[in-house]
């Protein structure tokens, strides 16, 4: 097994033990999301527009809230994760609600091996490319996959929130790639009282780095955004500005905590 290949493993793991806690906690609030809420917020809600008919692949989709989501508003959405409990969750839930939302297991770095298609839009969202080493691989299965002039769209935590420790107390981490982060941690965003523990591997990827793998890999950038506050109070020591606004208490809006981009597949 390679270094990566190991990173993959360990992250897989976690995953799959974070899901049951996930589908179970108030964060994903999965009765209201059975009920008919859509999970996608009003950020990527604008950058997606019209999506009625339109073919989307969402990559790292977890346990498939925001895919569904895509099909209730009208999209024919396929999402892709590499950890199974997540995926038999999502597939379980887009049955339950009678919807054909597609989903497959498996680390997007593989996806051809496993789907032969071209898309209109590629999407992503929301602690995505955190577990993901190398960008320039990433935007060219992202390039792959889309249409020429297909559009893709992301909304993520910026990269300046992953330099801070837990309680944004002190700069602990890079803000350049320096190579894997790994970590063992106990209970998740989504839970913070739960006891499941689990070792992960991350990198921290700087907006240079983001926009010049987009760039590098036959994209135009359409619009790049960033945002003070967090839609998730999925962060310790916040303040929720506004309904579904978070910031961190002591840092006000000093901090990025979002960026939105929307890029182009150039057409040759
Ligand atoms: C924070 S979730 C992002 C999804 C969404 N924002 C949400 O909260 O439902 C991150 C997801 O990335 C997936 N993931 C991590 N590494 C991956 C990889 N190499 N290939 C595919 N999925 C991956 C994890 O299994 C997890 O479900």
């Amino acid at each position: 097994m390679t270094k990566n290949e190991q990173y993959f493993s360990i992250n897989k793991d976690a995953w799959n033990k974070k899901t049951p806690v996930h589908v179970e906690s108030s964060f994903y609030n999965q009765e209201a999301f059975l009920n008919g809420k859509n999970s996608l917020n009003d950020i990527e809600l604008d950058l997606l527009g019209n999506i009625q008919d339109k073919n989307i692949l969402h990559l790292q989709c977890h346990f498939g809230q925001d895919t569904i989501s895509l099909s209730r508003l009208g999209a024919i959405a396929t999402g892709v994760d590499i950890a199974e409990n997540a995926i038999n969750i999502a597939k379980q839930t887009a049955n339950q609600l009678n919807l054909q939302t597609q989903f497959i297991c498996c680390n997007i770095y593989d996806l051809s091996n496993y789907l032969n298609q071209k898309f209109d839009i590629v999407f992503t969202s929301y602690g995505t490319i955190g577990w993901l080493p190398d960008l320039d691989k990433w935007a060219k299965i992202i390039n792959h996959f889309l249409q020429p002039n297909g559009q893709f769209i992301m909304v993520d935590f910026h990269p300046v929130v992953w330099m801070f420790d837990n309680d944004f107390q002190q700069v602990t981490y890079n803000y350049f790639n320096t190579g894997a982060i790994l970590e063992n941690e106990v209970g998740t965003y989504a839970n913070k009282k739960t006891d499941i523990q689990f070792q992960t591997a991350s990198w921290n990827h700087s907006i240079g780095e983001i926009l010049n793998s987009l760039i590098s890999n036959q994209f135009s950038i359409n619009s790049f955004d960033e945002y003070d506050y967090s839609p998730y109070n999925c962060f310790n020591n916040t303040i929720e500005v506004e309904t579904n606004k978070f910031r961190i208490k002591h840092m006000g809006n000093k901090l990025p905590m979002l960026y939105a981009i929307k890029a182009t597949k150039d057409k040759t």
